[in-house]
């Protein structure tokens, strides 16, 4: 049994990622289990800087936007003060919304996926998740959702793009089958019920002592 582990959930804008991470974080905390909860975009000035290029606050190529994602990520994990490694160094379970299978899926559309991912090697060299959680919904359903709780709409969210990149998302999935640990949920469902189902699967893989 793993004493803390790493759990990094996806999906296309909207799909219920923060949503489902706090249910599992007080899910995780009721168990005892120390817990620190952390997102993609952070808030590091790299963070910030893509935040407003995504907001048209200001400009940048796609190409920059890769490389800011690569830097912000291995602050993510880097950063003394409140980094990924240090965190599960003392003991915390860390959940974060999106990782570097977000770059796979984001940035492809627009650039070599060999590239995506060898630019990322670092971060994945220094911490893999121990579990993706690919929450699934439909490019239409996003926007119904996005257009629903937001009065402006950013850089990757429209229909066509979350097209791309739900399809992209699959075919990496599909690539690294061998090496990323992926589970992926019906995200069309009640809060209730997709909590339930990624419960069941984090009981199984990390919290219940294997039977003799
Ligand atoms: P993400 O972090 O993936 O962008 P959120 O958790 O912020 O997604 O959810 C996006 C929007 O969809 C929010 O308005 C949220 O209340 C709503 N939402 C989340 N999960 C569900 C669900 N299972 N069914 C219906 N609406 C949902
Ligand atoms: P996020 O704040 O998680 O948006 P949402 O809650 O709507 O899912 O992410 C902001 C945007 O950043 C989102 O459109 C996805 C994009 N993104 C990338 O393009 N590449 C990346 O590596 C990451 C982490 C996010």
């Amino acid at each position: 049994m793993k004493k803390n582990f790493f759990i990094a959930f996806e999906g296309i804008d909207g799909s219920g990622k923060s949503t489902q991470v706090k249910l599992l974080k007080g899910k995780l905390e009721a168990e005892g289990l120390k817990v620190y909860t952390t997102c993609e975009p952070t808030d590091s000035p790299m963070g910030k800087m893509i935040r407003d290029i995504f907001s048209g606050r200001a400009e940048g190529d796609h190409r920059t936007i890769a490389a800011l994602f690569v830097a912000d990520r291995l602050d993510h994990l880097l950063n003394k003060k409140n980094g990924i490694l240090k965190m599960l160094e003392e003991g915390y379970t860390v959940i974060t919304d999106r990782y570097y299978l977000s770059s796979y899926a984001y940035q492809s559309p627009y650039m070599d996926l060999d590239w995506v991912i060898k630019a990322n090697s670092l971060s994945a060299g220094l911490l893999r998740p121990d579990l993706n959680i690919y929450i699934d919904i439909t490019p239409e359903m996003s926007i119904e959702r996005l257009n629903r709780g937001r009065t402006s709409i950013e850089l990757y969210e429209t229909l066509d793009n979350l097209t791309n990149v739900r399809t992209k998302y699959f075919e990496i999935m599909e690539l690294l089958k061998d090496e990323e640990e992926v589970l992926v949920v019906d995200g069309d469902r009640t809060h209730e019920a997709i909590s339930n189902e990624i419960w069941h699967a984090i009981l199984h893989r990390f919290l219940q002592t294997p039977a003799m």
